[in-house]
């Protein structure tokens, strides 16, 4: 039976094995290189060996390990930030602070009409915790600062919840943070899940709120650790009165098992080199630049020239699948894919990151300018 997704038999940090042939690949969210880097790989393992592959509880109960404090405080001091804890996913991490934000008593009253407003675009993982969490929310349009303003005017006297990617990574984008911040009422709070821009935007890889300056307790951080920083589950990050709220009142913090050891270990491990390593972000940072030349060399529309990621709009679904394909034959993988929410016909997603070397970019290139379709829709 052909496989509706394909399934690897090993990674790299650029290559896939797929039906025994290796590829070089383009796909997925590790910029950094990080998950198949010997140190994280060694973490990971020597965590395995002194934990066990799995925390088996709770935090709340006994899955609380030295590793998951030691990965907080490390988060707590790479974001700047009072506190941080760690979920077992990012999807998780925008479900508990909504369930936080809405239920900490004290905090933000339970108030069945609370409110929150989000970018158009933003992550499912921010609509399905607004509304779990029970917020009335509404959306501005992507990325309208005059939209968002007037819902935060009709709005203000509630102390709105304003949630929003950092990065946009598929839609070439940064949220307006810094100006969602400047006009949030003084008892709101701005909750940005920086997934995509962690360990890519900001001067040192610390995301938007390095880029845009940002240092406010009304803002919760939350993202993946299985981006940039190649390893899995999730987190928030912010003051530790918000902290402190979602580890009493979030249920899907205190109802789910503990992120495994080898996943904090290896988290642990990529934050530290992120620190060591500048020049990982450097090579990054160059990747990123030849990837965009190489699109608007090919005659595709770039945007969101400072993300890794490039998306080639084609006609239809039926034509993102036999670009992939093409590719696939010259030896590249890059997925057609479906976007969540998104309007476009078809898509295939192509990602750098800092490991690509020059060659492999140009092989992208050439290869794409051979099987671009004319017209594509650039
Ligand atoms: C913006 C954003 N938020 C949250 C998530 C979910 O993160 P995780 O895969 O760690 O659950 C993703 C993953 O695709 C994402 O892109």
């Amino acid at each position: 039976m052909k496989r509706a997704v394909p399934a690897f038999s090993s990674t790299g940090p650029t290559s896939v094995r797929l039906d025994g042939v290796d590829l070089l690949s383009f796909h997925g969210c590790g910029y950094l290189g990080l998950a198949h880097d010997p140190h994280v790989r060694a973490a990971a393992h020597e965590a395995i060996d002194r934990f066990g592959v799995s925390g088996l509880a709770s935090r709340n109960t006994s899955g609380n390990l030295e590793l998951h404090e030691r990965l907080e405080e490390r988060l707590s001091e790479f974001f700047g930030t009072e506190a941080a804890l760690v979920l077992t996913d990012g999807y998780l991490a925008d479900i508990a602070a909504a369930q936080a934000l809405r239920h900490a008593p004290g905090q933000l009253p339970d108030d069945a009409d609370r409110v929150a407003l989000h970018d158009a675009d933003v992550h499912p993982s921010i609509t399905d915790a607004l509304s779990s969490a029970g917020f009335q929310s509404f959306g501005y349009g992507a990325g309208d600062m005059s939209h968002a303003l007037a819902l935060l005017d009709l709005h203000k006297d509630g102390a709105p919840l304003v949630a929003t990617d950092g990065a946009f990574a598929m839609h070439g984008r940064l949220a307006p943070a810094a100006e969602l911040l400047r006009h949030l009422p003084t008892n709101a709070n701005l909750l940005i899940d920086d997934s995509h821009g962690v360990g890519v935007v900001g001067r040192t890889g610390r995301g938007v709120v390095e880029l845009f300056g940002l240092d406010d307790p009304r803002i919760i951080l939350t993202g993946s650790l299985a981006k940039a920083l190649g390893s899995a589950g999730g987190f928030i990050a912010g003051s530790a009165e918000t902290v402190e709220a979602v580890r009493r009142h979030a249920s899907s913090f205190s109802g789910t098992t503990a992120l495994a050891p080898p996943l904090c270990a290896a988290a642990i491990t990529s934050l530290d080199l992120i620190e060591a390593e500048p020049e990982r972000l450097e090579r990054l940072r160059a990747n990123i630049g030849q990837l965009h030349r190489t699109a608007r060399r090919v005659g595709l529309r770039s945007t969101g020239t400072f993300l890794p990621v490039l998306r080639i709009e084609m006609e239809s679904e039926d034509d993102a699948r036999r670009l992939s394909a093409a590719l696939h034959v010259e030896g590249i993988f890059a997925p057609a894919i479906r976007y969540h929410g998104a309007s476009t016909r078809g898509l295939v997603r192509c990602a750098v990151t800092s490991e690509h070397t020059a060659a492999e970019l140009r092989r992208l290139e050439e290869t794409l300018i051979r099987h671009l379709p004319e017209p594509p829709i650039r």
